[in-house]
């Protein structure tokens, strides 16, 4: 059995919205909404592997993966990362969390140093250097992000999670929103990465390119996961999740 990298026990994570706060009779008229986004979730991600969580918008694939980034904490269950809790283990995880945690008022340089330096990379030049020449953004290193085109971005925030090499790499629909040829490109990159990596996507095309094993996620629950092989069963279920959303529009 390979070493498991992830593990992911009974997991739940509730939001509460406030409704309405002056409203005191709350018997009749509840004030509160509450948002079950992940739900009685047991997963296990095995070192070395890509899986991909496929599932439609709003079925609870960012949440988990705040959660398995310590940014959210759960209502319940358990998290493992190398078997210890997630806390002790977020130098371990890279995180790409679409175009975000970058500072757009930076160039890209500053940026990677920036976090460089909260992760204590040793020779971080060398590091920037090294990972803006294999992901082609050299050009732009020293140009403020605010001017980046998408691509260019995606590259950086790429690059960004790993700065400190981690041994996990956490994708949030990495290639969401960019046109062919550079959603190809990152495709490429994540693929010559040698590292145990959780993506989500809703392209089936990148979860069948990129993934050993795939995950369906539907309305806060894992209701599938298959070998490479059986891709098409899982994708087979995606597609009717579709209809059924649309067919409720
Ligand atoms: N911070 C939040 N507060 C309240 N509800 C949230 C919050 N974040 C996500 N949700 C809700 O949780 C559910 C899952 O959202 P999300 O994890 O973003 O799904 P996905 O990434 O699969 O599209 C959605 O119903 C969403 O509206
Ligand atoms: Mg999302």
């Amino acid at each position: 059995m390979p070493e498991k990298a992830i593990e992911i026990k009974n997991l739940r994570k509730e939001f509460r919205s406030s409704l309405n706060p002056l409203n005191l009779v709350e018997f009749f008229f509840p004030r509160h909404k509450t948002t079950v986004a992940v739900d009685s979730f047991d997963l296990d991600i095995f070192k070395g592997e890509t899986l991909g969580l496929l599932g439609p918008n709003g079925a609870g694939k960012t949440t988990l993966i705040k959660l398995l980034a310590g940014i959210l904490y759960p209502t319940s269950g358990e998290i493992k990362i190398f078997q210890r809790p997630v806390d002790e283990q977020k130098i371990n995880i890279g995180l790409m969390l679409g175009y975000g945690l970058i500072y757009y008022r930076m160039t890209g340089y500053d940026n990677l140093k920036y976090f460089a330096r909260i992760y204590r990379v040793k020779d971080f030049d060398s590091r920037i250097m090294e990972l803006a020449e294999l992901f082609d953004f050299k050009d732009y290193l020293y140009d403020y992000v605010e001017n980046y085109s998408l691509g260019t971005k995606s590259k950086l925030t790429l690059a960004r999670a790993l700065i400190h090499d981690p041994e996990i790499l956490i994708l949030d629909e990495p290639t969401l929103g960019l046109d062919i040829n550079v959603s190809e490109k990152i495709r490429k990159y994540i693929k010559g990465l040698d590292k145990t990596i959780l993506l989500t996507t809703h392209y089936e095309k990148e979860a069948q390119e990129l993934c050993d094993r795939i995950a369906l996620m539907s309305e806060g629950r894992l209701v599938k996961l298959e070998q490479k092989e059986k891709f098409d069963e899982v994708i087979n279920s995606f597609t009717k999740l579709g209809e059924k959303h649309v067919s409720v529009k």
